[in-house]
């Protein structure tokens, strides 16, 4: 997930019909499973690879134009269900930022860590990419949640006024968060226009909303409640995550995004619940999103071609994939790695193993992964020459933190 791509994630909320919906083959992902296949490139585990089964959740993983690895790892800190209070605060504020250098560089010929840096700059590393210029772009979960003098930013797009509001300072940054989208719907459901984008530099809200454990939490069945009453109303809205410190409101790129995107804004795709990773497709000049809650990747057109920017060009979803964390494309084909099915769906694959799916037909290509398998894989990344590719686990019981795979046409 990466920054420099707020741009693009923001252009993404569009949505006139999808062009195609692939649904995969006719047969169950499952049995798909069960045979092993291996249409696609073959991918085969580096054993060799050391692994850094001292780190602990390792979030994101990139790869760099002259092949180096970039690690983004969250030192000695774990998330897990302590992290966050009731309120969405990050707890242990006062220990301060994590001590540890959190990105390592590394040589991949032989998994030597290069350099370092990110020492007491980040309390809950989250995503990290590379970008052609060499430049790192990382975004923080628990930056964004901690209280600084940075006010919540929340806006919503009314086919071109932007509202914008500021909450009072005595709330938490959480709260404040939930509350900014309640009044943001209240304001929608009076209004004359159908089709909204609503965003929010707020990943934990958004998974509030997703999350069965918080459905106690007050503003949380409100907003809950009212996205009822509107969908009955006919009301198309979307959400969207635009990464911390880039509030809508606060950042002129994001903000000019925000304002062409409304000019060709015609249906919006039903709420993406938790947009959790993307890619670009040079070759389809399309860009991909993980809509991780739903468990489907959909893709648009980047407008690098002449196309109308932001053109659903197909949905990869209904095959079981679970939660989808990462993508990455290699070509025409796209890898990606899984959560398990918050519904406990049993039609759903577990996150043992990493997907090759056919960009162009959503069908499967190859299953590959560890012998042992993937416990909670978090990121991939395909290095630029489409030789390896690396996955990070954020599962203590992981026998390997970081994952090198060799990719054999
Ligand atoms: C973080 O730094 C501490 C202190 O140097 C060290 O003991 C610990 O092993 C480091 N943790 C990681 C995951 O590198």
């Amino acid at each position: 997930m990466a920054v420099s791509a707020a741009a693009l994630v923001l252009g993404l909320a569009i949505s006139i019909t999808y062009s195609k919906t692939l649904t995969g083959s006719e047969k169950n992902l499952i049995e798909f499973l069960d045979e092993k296949p291996e249409n696609g490139p073959r991918v085969r585990e580096d054993v060799s690879w050391p692994g850094f089964p001292y780190l602990k959740q390792v979030s994101a993983v990139s790869v760099d134009g002259n092949g180096n690895l970039h690690v983004f790892h969250r030192g000695d800190r774990v998330w897990d269900a302590h992290t966050f209070d009731r309120t969405y605060r990050l707890k242990d504020t006062e220990q301060g930022p994590i001590p540890n250098d959190t990105v390592l560089v590394i040589d991949t010929s032989n998994g030597k860590i290069l350099y370092s840096w990110g020492a007491n700059k980040f309390y809950m590393p989250h995503g990290l990419t590379v970008d052609h210029f060499g430049n790192t772009w990382v975004t923080d979960v628990g930056l964004h949640q901690s209280k600084t003098e940075e006010r919540v930013g929340c806006g919503v797009v009314f086919n071109d006024p932007i509202i914008s509001f500021t909450l009072h300072n005595s709330m938490s940054v959480s709260s404040a968060e939930l509350t900014a989208i309640l009044v943001v719907l209240q304001h929608i459901l009076v209004s004359s226009y159908r089709h909204f984008c609503v965003y929010t530099d707020s990943m934990s809200a958004l998974e509030s909303l997703h999350s069965l454990t918080e459905r106690g939490h007050p503003t949380v069945m409100e907003i809950l409640l009212l996205l009822r009453k509107l969908e009955r109303k006919d009301f198309d809205i979307i959400f969207s995550w635009v990464p911390g410190h880039v509030g809508i409101l606060g950042n002129e790129r994001a903000d000019n995004a925000a304002r062409s995107m409304t000019d060709h804004m015609q249906r919006p795709v039903y709420g993406m619940v938790v947009p959790h990773s993307l890619t670009l497709v040079p070759e389809h000049d399309a860009v991909c999103v993980a809509d991780r809650e739903n468990g489907r990747v959909l893709c648009y057109a980047t407008g690098m071609d002449g196309s109308e920017p932001g053109t659903p060009l197909a949905s990869i979803e209904n095959q079981g994939l679970g939660r989808v964390f990462a993508i990455d494309a290699r070509g025409k084909q796209l890898f990606l790695v899984n959560g398990p099915d918050l519904w406990q769906n049993s039609q759903s694959v577990s996150s043992d193993h990493g997907l090759v799916l056919d960009i162009e037909s959503g069908l499967p290509m190859t299953l590959w992964g560890p012998d042992k398998g993937f416990r909670l894989p978090h990121d991939l990344a395909v290095s630029p020459d489409g030789k390896y590719v690396y996955v990070s686990e954020i599962d203590l019981s992981a026998p390997k933190r970081v994952y090198k795979f060799n990719i054999r046409n």
